[in-house]
């Protein structure tokens, strides 16, 4: 029964030693992992062996994500991010979203792809002894990494593709081999190199052929998870604006983004902000995630908005975001980033597919945020207002002073470094 509550109303105004007192108690952390968020750093020799040629580390602040409620189970989502009111917009998408009974998730299984490029061949023949010789394959692909068939995951299936065209750009054929293994918990790009590697001799020996490339494929379309939403529209009813109104708004920003690529990027950017750091929080590999979600958002051959956002014949607003998620909770920087285990212990997912589907709500919850904002009052309003502190802390503002000097640059609507300087002096004076 999971007992915690990601509605902690006011989190926002209390002050960061507050917010790590609450969460300590929450999570019951100890002292090891306090002193971790309150150093913000790893130390230099896991920096040294987790890349070559260390100079140091680079730290970005945490954030957490509130108000989520998924599947029935509320969420408290780590975030790694440097833009303000990235965070403030997800938590305050999933707070309507709570209230219209939350997100509903899943996922498929975690089957990635292993390819394995052929030349110089029959390749009509090689494809099909490939297949005749399908289970030998998957053997020796699982032989080279026992401990996974042990786990129920492995090599599982192969398909056979004959790519190109003697006719045409850029004159060439190709055999390109498909290795179908599922990861269960680990993100897997190791453990499928290997597996591709593994087959190759074996490939070159009945095909006659030659091997060239064995490598993952990022664009990881057997991997899903997928986001839900049902919101009545009252929900977004507000002073200013009628809940149907906003619910068209949000429909009108939906097309513009189908229809149009310099749209849909900037939509899908907007997406990316809440998923990138819940990946980077986690210890995954966020530019495998970029690369096969933009590969997906063009699946059909046009790149598309990601989300759908539709209303039903009651007026509820309806959204979805389906997209490929090769996320893991074991193995790379998830084991040896002390912070990334951290935040995997506050976000509490017991699954590589949890965790996946658990990032595409976040995603949705993001993209919901700002399309509301950009079809009602404009971005500019809430994200100034946060950007405010950022320009009163460039200016040289320190402790108090920031949310003083950030209050008063917004009351002036004037959110500019000269400004902020010239406040700062005056309030120094004083
Ligand atoms: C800014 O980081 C993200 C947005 O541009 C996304 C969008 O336009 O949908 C606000």
């Amino acid at each position: 029964m999971n007992k915690i509550s990601s509605r902690i109303p006011n989190f926002y105004n209390l002050s960061i030693e507050q917010r790590i007192n609450k969460i300590s108690e929450i999570f019951s952390l100890n002292q090891n992992e306090i002193d971790l968020l309150k150093n913000n750093s790893i130390d230099l020799d896991i920096a040294d062996k987790m890349i070559e040629n260390a100079i140091g580390t680079f730290s970005l602040p945490i954030g957490l994500g509130l108000n989520f409620l998924i599947n029935g189970k509320d969420y408290i989502v780590p975030m790694v991010v440097e833009e303000p009111s990235v965070i403030a917009a997800a938590s305050s998408a999933a707070k309507i979203i709570r209230q219209a009974g939350g997100f509903k998730a899943t996922s498929t299984e975690s089957m990635m792809i292993g390819q394995i490029q052929v030349v110089n061949c029959d390749f009509e023949k090689a494809k099909k002894i490939i297949i005749e010789q399908k289970d030998v394959l998957i053997n020796i692909a699982n032989n080279s990494e026992p401990k996974m068939k042990e786990r129920g995951g492995g090599a599982k299936d192969l398909e056979v593709r004959i790519l190109g065209n003697e006719n045409e750009y850029p004159y060439c054929k190709m055999l390109v081999i498909h290795l179908l293994i599922d990861t269960c918990d680990a993100m897997g790009a190791n453990l499928i190199n290997t597996m591709c590697e593994a087959v190759s001799p074996y490939i070159e020996e009945i095909t006659g052929g030659k091997v060239y490339l064995r490598i993952l494929s990022n664009f990881t379309d057997k991997r899903l998870a997928k986001a839900e939403v049902k919101i009545p529209y009252e929900l977004f009813d507000n002073k200013n604006y009628k809940g149907k109104d906003v619910v068209e708004g949000i429909i009108q920003a939906q097309n513009f983004a189908y229809l149009d690529t310099y749209r849909a990027t900037t939509h899908n950017k907007g997406i990316l902000n809440g998923i990138d750091p819940v990946v980077i929080a986690t210890g995954n590999d966020w530019r495998a995630i970029e690369a096969g979600i933009h590969a997906y958002a063009c699946k059909n051959g046009h790149y598309r908005s990601l989300t759908k956002w539709y209303k039903d014949n009651q007026d509820n607003l309806i959204g979805e975001l389906e997209l490929p998620m090769a996320v893991g909770i074991v193995g790379g920087a998830t084991k040896i980033h002390p912070l990334a285990q951290l935040c995997l212990k506050i976000l509490g997912v017991k699954s590589a597919r949890e965790l996946a589907e658990v990032i595409v709500c976040v995603g949705l919850a993001q993209n919901l945020s700002a399309i509301k904002s950009l079809a009602t009052e404009g971005i500019q309003k809430g994200h100034m207002a946060l950007h405010a502190r950022n320009v009163a802390a460039s200016a040289g503002a320190k402790g108090d002073l920031v949310n003083i000097i950030a209050k008063e640059l917004v009351k002036l609507n004037e959110i500019k470094i000269d400004k902020a300087k010239s406040l700062l002096k005056e309030y120094s004076i004083k």
